[in-house]
């Protein structure tokens, strides 16, 4: 059952690029984006003038994650939203907002009542869960499964890279229905996104080296992350792995923001784990990052660097590099999370934890 794996954890983290393969299956046919149980007509779709993503934990990470590409595709106004927080204002809905509730367990206490409030306030849902029937998909109005297999590890994994691409062909189909792409431009990057399991194998090969690095910082009291644009929600998702699987204070930061704050946590030998922008897609930010690496550097940080191979600047700088396949932009999170699961999860076995069954936490929080 956990195939030579010590955790389902472990299992599930190697199974990534079978699930991120399935769910993106079968959703383009004759050039067209579909999605699975989709009770909303195209008409529904092309009267959507505002997006709500709404989610908690990692299906939120998710959320703010796809949030960068639906806005990118559609030219909607996407507010992704923790459904704790969204339930409890008084968010402004109506017919023609779309409401997308990311859940892999369709049983979440504070998102099912999130899909309730929003469907009272007659919005449309459109619900992404990884199990079939369950009550957040049954009571939306469109479902789109992710199928990335029983997911047993309490810490989820390769739900949520299937959650990221599920909620990148929403964001396909509202191009293709609005027009806000032509049906190529959509078709291209559907054909990314397929690149992307080859991807998350060839990092998943290369994870050796990042187990040797978990296990020299098994003993730090902190770890801090930092990211930019979508590696900002990356290094939200890597903190809170760390979090729940090894009990260290971990904090993710978009690195912008460091100057703001966080820069004061910086002392000798902390180890900041930073999430680098790609050096060719987005120069700019990548630019940016180099200047935040040495701005902590000067403060005494470690340095490790998630980054592409041909970032010279990268490892010309970092203290402890981690390869990862060069992809677009948009993209990048699906591979580089991959080694920050893997990460946290070597931290917590080097303690002596049980990376399936973290402490004080359940699988599924079906009560608030
Ligand atoms: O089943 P859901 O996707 O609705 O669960 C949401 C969160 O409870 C879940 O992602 C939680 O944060 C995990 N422990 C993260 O690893």
């Amino acid at each position: 059952e956990k195939g030579g794996y010590d955790y389902f954890m472990l299992k599930e983290i190697a199974e990534q690029p079978e699930a991120l393969e399935s769910t993106m299956s079968g959703h383009l046919q004759d050039g067209r984006i579909v999605l699975d149980e989709q009770r909303l007509s195209d008409q529904d779709l092309r009267d959507v003038d505002k997006v709500f993503v709404v989610a908690c934990g990692t299906a939120y990470h998710a959320g703010l994650i796809a949030k960068y590409a639906i806005e990118h595709w559609t030219r909607l106004p996407v507010e992704v939203e923790l459904a704790s927080e969204f339930r409890y204002r008084d968010p402004v809905l109506g017919r023609s907002t779309l409401v997308v509730a990311i859940s892999q367990s369709g049983e979440t206490a504070d998102t099912l009542e999130a899909v309730r409030h929003a469907k009272d306030q007659k919005a449309r849902v459109l619900a992404i869960c990884n199990t079939n029937g369950a009550q957040i998909p049954r009571e939306s109005d469109a479902v789109l499964y992710t199928h990335a297999g029983p997911e047993i590890g309490v810490a989820s994994t390769k739900c949520f890279l299937a959650q990221i691409a599920a909620a990148y062909l929403v964001g396909l189909a509202l191009a293709q229905a609005l027009g806000t792409k032509y049906q190529d431009e959509v078709v291209r990057e559907f054909t990314e996104l397929e690149q992307i399991p080859a991807a998350v194998q060839t990092v998943l090969e290369q994870m050796e080296p990042v187990r040797e690095l978990a296990r020299s910082f098994a003993s730090s009291d902190t770890v801090l992350f930092l990211g930019r644009h979508v590696g900002y929600p990356v290094a939200l998702e890597g903190a809170l792995k760390l979090k729940e699987l090894a009990y260290i204070h971990a904090e993710g930061f978009a690195a912008g923001e460091l100057k703001h704050g966080p820069i004061a946590l910086i002392e000798d030998g902390l180890p900041v784990i930073i999430v680098m922008p790609s050096p060719t897609g987005r120069a700019l930010l990548h630019s940016k990052m180099v200047s935040n690496i040495r701005e902590i550097q000067a403060r005494g940080a470690t340095t490790i660097v998630i980054a592409e191979p041909d970032d010279e600047a990268a490892a010309a700088i970092a203290d402890h590099l981690i390869p990862i396949p060069a992809t677009p932009t948009l993209l990048q999170p699906l591979v580089s999370t991959v080694p920050l699961q893997v990460f946290a999860a070597t931290v917590a076995q080097s303690r002596g934890y049980d990376v399936d069954k973290p402490r004080n936490l359940a699988k599924s929080v079906t009560v608030e």
